[in-house]
């Protein structure tokens, strides 16, 4: 059997992505000192983004694969390098525009040290959904993770942006398992289950409350939109902190078309969420589009529904607010399980009664949902 060429080497490593960036190795110029002896032993260096990349092990399981399938290829012989500075910049840049070319202009868009906000351009094809409650423990964030992660099994991309900077329980509860990786000022954001997150619990040490006020909030904020890589989602889910503060009104103006969804559950007074609602999204200047109503029943072993916190404020507050109660999810041992060690119902058990609530409520956000106002990349509003 003849050996391969080395551009049958590459050809071979094309389709292999960096597990992160989710773009083939080759195109991201880590494939490096292909060499293919008689033998058909092939020799490469991949150059990794950063030293110590965490995901060296899923790389070395890809290229290996991709390689030992080839016909003629005997072993591979795999080294790893590192990128230097300049090669990271490039990379950036490839990935996410060059701050400095776009400095100055579209101010309207706002920025971050020259940067755009992606998700504020005409062209974004991001649905950004901020979910929203009238006070904490209503299960907030247990809905914004198990809808990120139903969205993301349904074949959208998903970020999650956890704003709740007080509260912050996002990467606990989604189960990421390391710190964003950063390359040349870029955030790479953990994913877990499908779905990118990013949270200021990566940037506080554990346990530790955060201080900061107004214009460090806002800086923060502004940096999870710009200086992390989201690569176009097509949903960007942002927990928001409860109440009517200072938050939503920044993340209003970096996210201009975004969509408010609000948690409520059913004892509710549903009057006093609904002005508190209202409020906020009328501060902003953003449309509630309906109600997800969380500790609904509790389904029993008898197949039963026990309405434990009452019924009803769901729809109560759909009424007052004249928009769609979306979803009511049921009480589940296993949901609050999940989240505290950081397996998404929706992930391990998608089948639940819970894990379809969700299901469902996706289909409804993503499909029934979608705004009739399509934006065309091509359109181009200077
Ligand atoms: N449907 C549910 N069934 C069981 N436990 C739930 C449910 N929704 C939320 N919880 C639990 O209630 C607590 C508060 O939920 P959380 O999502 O943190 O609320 P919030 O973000 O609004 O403060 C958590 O311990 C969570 O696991
Ligand atoms: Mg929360």
């Amino acid at each position: 059997m003849s050996t391969p060429t080395t551009d049958n080497i590459i050809d071979a490593l094309r389709p292999v992505e960096d597990p992160e960036l989710h773009r083939s190795i080759v195109d991201l110029g880590m494939v490096r000192d292909v060499v293919v002896a008689p033998s058909g032993v092939v020799g490469l260096t991949v150059v990794l983004t950063v030293a110590g990349c965490p995901l060296r092990n899923e790389i070395t399981n890809r290229v290996n694969g991709a390689l030992r399938a080839l016909p003629g290829v005997s072993d591979v012989n795999l080294n790893f390098g590192v990128m230097n500075d300049a090669e990271r910049a490039k990379v950036r840049e490839m990935l996410h525009g060059n701050p400095a070319a776009t400095a100055g202009s579209g101010q309207a868009h706002g920025h971050a040290e020259g940067r755009e906000i992606p998700f504020a351009k005409p062209g974004s094809k991001t649905r950004a959904i901020l979910v929203s409650s009238g006070k904490g423990g209503v299960g907030k964030s247990s809905v914004t993770t198990n809808l990120a992660v139903a969205l993301a099994n349904a074949g959208y991309k998903v970020g999650i942006v956890d704003a709740d900077i007080y509260g912050y329980s996002i990467p606990r509860m989604l189960g990421t398992d390391r710190d964003p990786v950063v390359i040349d000022n870029m955030l790479l954001p953990p994913e877990a289950w499908g779905v990118r997150c990013i949270s200021i619990g990566y940037f506080v040490p554990e346990g530790q409350a955060v201080v900061w006020r107004g214009p460090m909030l806002h800086k923060a904020l502004e940096q999870f939109l710009t200086d992390v890589y989201w690569d176009e989602p097509d949903f960007l889910l942002v927990d928001m902190p409860p109440g009517t503060g200072d938050i939503a009104l920044s993340l209003s103006q970096y996210l201009p078309r975004a969509e408010v969804l609000v948690v409520t559950t059913p004892q509710e007074a549903a009057q006093k969420v609904a002005r508190l609602s209202a409020a906020m999204a009328a501060k902003v200047n953003l449309p509630v589009r309906g109600i997800i109503e969380n500790m609904s029943w509790f389904t029993g072993d008898d197949g039963k529904k026990y309405e434990l916190f009452g019924s009803g404020g769901g729809q109560l507050l759909a009424d007052e607010l004249n928009v769609p109660l979306l979803a009511q999810i049921p009480l589940m041992t296993a949901l609050r399980e999940g989240g505290d060690d950081g397996k998404p119902i929706a992930a391990v058990a998608p089948d639940s009664e819970v894990g379809k609530a969700f299901a469902n409520l996706a289909h409804k956000i993503a499909v029934e949902m979608k705004p009739k106002k399509v934006f065309s990349a091509a359109l181009k509003v200077n």
